[in-house]
């Protein structure tokens, strides 16, 4: 068991002050246990209810201490061998320079003694001052191993049914990874109470469980897109690109040795189907899609972001293959100083997880205003290609307005194609999109006739009434522009760069 080796060179190693953030503090007070009976030491749980209780070990006065200062004034009185698990303890010194203080001095004069203090929170700072006194343990949700020996403790309970295969049983345990032992606990006893028996078909209820409980953490959320990759006109070279690692997931791809894709960046104009894309390569690819929300990871106590991100890192790590989809990364991520810094590390932890993550999650991240953007994030290695979305060329616009008038149940056969796609220089995906609603509108309520069919001029007719973003917002999407001719980003499309320039350039004299 490798956090009680951990744990135990820790107290040989005599660190005086150990900080374990975990949402399982059950689990890891067992492991104290063990580890202390092993070793022959006392051990105290210290909390804000139920004061000091000594747990394992002979007894003897018990202290009593109700304050922060009373329980550091206990822990240098007591003697022995001790180790002193104190839950929560970090609201003492969050709001208390004299407890950092007084712990710190403590923590360096134990260092004389065998005495060890714990302190357990689901996430917590560590004040600069004691950062040199702390020792940071990680504890991980439980592995296979540990899942399987819930299911055989609650197999051994009066009444209840296990029959698995081992197929089966490996199948479940893997599902419920990423789950903390009292979650898995409660799915499998649910699992038993539906049929009566734990058993192979119990594993698509508990993947929908552990989906409801991934809902459940606010910032993970699954989504089943219906758009192919027929609903998306133009970005041929964004679409060869994902075309060349439809496979890339598969058993045969990591066979033949190739390196499972780590993501990529879509940045651009808004409404050139950023989005659209993203959804689009999980129908592709045949993957799990789930929805990234940064701005949901934000908690409200120091520390609790991280931790928020952390976990739900590590709950998509366990539903890989998958994709991750983070849309407009920028939102989530305004470097401002307002917040304390939290945003930048909350982003620290997910580019060290991008960097580090050994699981086959491939991230899909837009973004509209890459000014916002840290630029560490788009640094090389990061993603496997960063892609711009420009304008749509004339080709394109041929292609999006193909798209959505068959959408719309009509025949692009029947619309002249190409004069719309003239007319519509400088109109992203979403505005011609809007100029196909809008037409069929117009001829809906066409006072001569109506409910009659649209036609080519209505699209034109509404075409002519909308302002592009391009020209509304000229500054705004030549900065963009300028940003891709820096040649920091792929075009998702086909055709040079310069080319684009240019056609902007001849946008701009009617804008005024
Ligand atoms: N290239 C495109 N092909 C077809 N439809 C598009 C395209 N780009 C945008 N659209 C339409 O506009 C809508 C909004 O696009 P979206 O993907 O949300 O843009 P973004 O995320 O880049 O701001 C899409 O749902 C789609 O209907
Ligand atoms: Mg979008």
């Amino acid at each position: 068991m490798d956090f009680e080796r951990e744990i135990e060179v820790c107290l040989r190693s005599r660190f005086t002050l150990i900080c374990i953030e975990t949402f399982e503090e059950e689990r890891v007070v067992d492991h104290l246990k063990s580890v202390c009976t092993q070793r022959n030491r006392t051990l105290y749980r210290w909390d804000h209810a139920d004061h000091f209780q000594l747990l394992t070990g002979p007894a003897g006065t018990r202290p009593t201490a109700t304050d922060a200062a009373s329980v550091l004034e206990a822990i240098e009185a007591m003697e022995g061998e001790v180790v002193f698990v104190l839950h929560d303890f970090h609201q003492c010194w969050d709001k208390s320079p004299k407890i950092v203080r007084k712990l710190r001095n403590l923590a360096q004069r134990l260092q004389y003694t065998r005495k060890t203090m714990i302190v357990t929170a689901p996430a917590m700072e560590i004040p600069d001052e004691l950062k040199d006194e702390v020792v940071r343990l990680e504890y991980a949700p439980p592995g296979e191993e540990q899942l399987g020996a819930i299911i055989d403790k609650l197999a051994s309970s009066p009444g209840v049914k296990v029959n698995l295969t081992d197929e089966g049983r490996d199948r479940i345990l893997r599902a419920a990874l990423g789950l903390s032992s009292s979650q898995a606990r409660r799915i499998f006893a649910k699992a038993i109470v539906v049929n009566g028996v734990l058993d192979d078909r119990d594993l698509e209820m508990i993947t929908m469980e552990k989906k409801e409980i991934i809902r459940e953490s606010g910032a993970l959320q699954f989504y089943a897109p219906s758009e192919t990759i027929a609903d998306v006109g133009g970005l041929q070279q964004l679409k060869t690109w994902l075309g060349m690692r439809e496979r890339a997931f598969t058993q045969e791809a990591a066979d033949y040795g190739l390196p499972a894709p780590k993501g990529v960046a879509l940045i651009g104009i808004p409404g050139t189907g950023k989005s659209l894309t993203a959804k689009m390569i999980a129908s592709l690819w045949h993957l799990p899609l789930i929805r990234l929300d940064i701005g949901a990871l934000y908690g409200s106590y120091i520390g609790q972001s991280e931790e928020n991100a952390r976990r739900a890192l590590v709950l998509a790590e366990t539903i890989a293959p998958c994709l991750m989809w983070i849309d407009e990364i920028e939102k989530g991520l305004s470097t401002g100083t307002a917040d304390g810094g939290t945003s930048m590390r909350v982003f620290g932890t997910i580019l060290s997880w991008m960097q580090e993550k050994t699981k086959p999650v491939f991230i899909v991240a837009t973004a509209n205003d890459i000014s916002k953007l840290p630029p560490e994030l788009l640094r090389k290695g990061r993603f496997d290609e960063i892609f711009f979305l420009d304008l749509p060329t004339t080709i394109e616009r041929r292609e999006i307005f193909h798209v959505h008038i068959r959408k719309r149940k009509r025949k692009p056969e029947d619309y002249d194609l190409d004069r719309l796609s003239a007319a519509a220089d400088g109109y992203v995906g979403a505005e011609i999109e809007q100029a196909v609603i809008e037409a069929m509108y117009i001829a809906f309520n066409d006072e001569a006739n109506a409910g009659r069919d649209f036609t080519t001029e209505d699209i034109l007719a509404a075409l002519a009434k909308q302002v592009p973003m391009s020209r509304s917002q000229r500054e705004v999407v030549g900065a963009l522009r300028q940003w891709l001719a820096e040649g920091r980003a792929q075009s998702a499309s086909f055709r040079e760069v310069q080319e684009a320039q240019q056609e902007f350039v001849q946008i701009q004299p009617d804008s005024e």
